[in-house]
């Protein structure tokens, strides 16, 4: 898979991702990663990526041209092109699923007050938000769905495993409380039914126990 991030903060956007499991896949072919200043498509001279509101308003919007060039420039046959803005779809794990599928990705950053709408009109595919909140930039919301994506392709988690039992694996169900050694820790115990060996119920008290932290933390999953 290729990712090119288009953004005004390719450094933001590329740190989170040059760590650990996500730097490995790059190392090992498993995934490319770009990340582009938007500024290097701007023609003036002095630069400029940002305007004013049409019609009035707070704030500043990314023009046109500038994400028009860069795009034109990166897309290919099958690329897929994302916008970050809090004005999108929330992103699930199922979405994850679905991009780590495709071939390549172009993700757009949104900046001040987003961009300008021809953009979304002309070349965005999908409009992504990462949560009900608003980030100073959306380079930050870039590197969070590239890292749930990467860490699906093939390979990249070394143990195949490893996806199975995690929470969002079943979207309607959180991960059971899980624990390690030692077994009595200033005198709190691992339950004993996990140190028991019994298979059958073990999966028993992790279901009935994914349920009740989905009703405490994610009600709405259960709905
Ligand atoms: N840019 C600013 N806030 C964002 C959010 N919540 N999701 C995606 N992009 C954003």
């Amino acid at each position: 898979m290729r990712i090119d991030i288009i953004t005004l903060f390719p450094e933001i956007a590329l740190a989170p991702l040059s760590e650990s499991i996500i730097k490995r896949a790059q190392a090992a072919g498993i995934v490319e990663i770009f990340a582009h200043n938007l500024r290097d498509w701007a023609t003036d001279k002095h630069k400029k990526t940002d305007d004013y509101l049409c019609g009035g308003g707070q704030g500043m919007l990314l023009k046109p041209e500038p994400i028009f060039a860069a795009i034109e420039e990166l897309r290919g046959e099958g690329s897929r092109v994302l916008l970050m803005t809090p004005q999108g779809k929330p992103f699930k794990q199922e979405m994850a699923q679905g991009y780590s599928k495709l071939e390549h990705l172009i993700i757009l950053c949104g900046h001040y007050e987003g961009v300008d709408h021809r953009v979304i009109d002309e070349l965005v595919n999908d409009e992504i938000s990462i949560g009900d909140y608003v980030l100073t930039n959306g380079a930050i919301a870039a590197a969070v769905v590239s890292d749930a994506i990467i860490r699906l392709l093939p390979g990249a988690l070394g143990d195949e495993r490893s996806h199975q039992d995690e929470s969002f694996s079943d979207p309607n169900l959180l991960e059971a409380p899980a624990y390690t050694k030692p077994n009595s820790f200033n005198g709190l115990d691992v339950p004993e039914v996990l140190l028991s060996g019994n298979h059958g119920k073990i999966e028993a008290w992790k279901k009935e126990k994914a349920v009740e932290r989905t009703k405490a933390n994610r009600p709405d999953l259960l709905d």
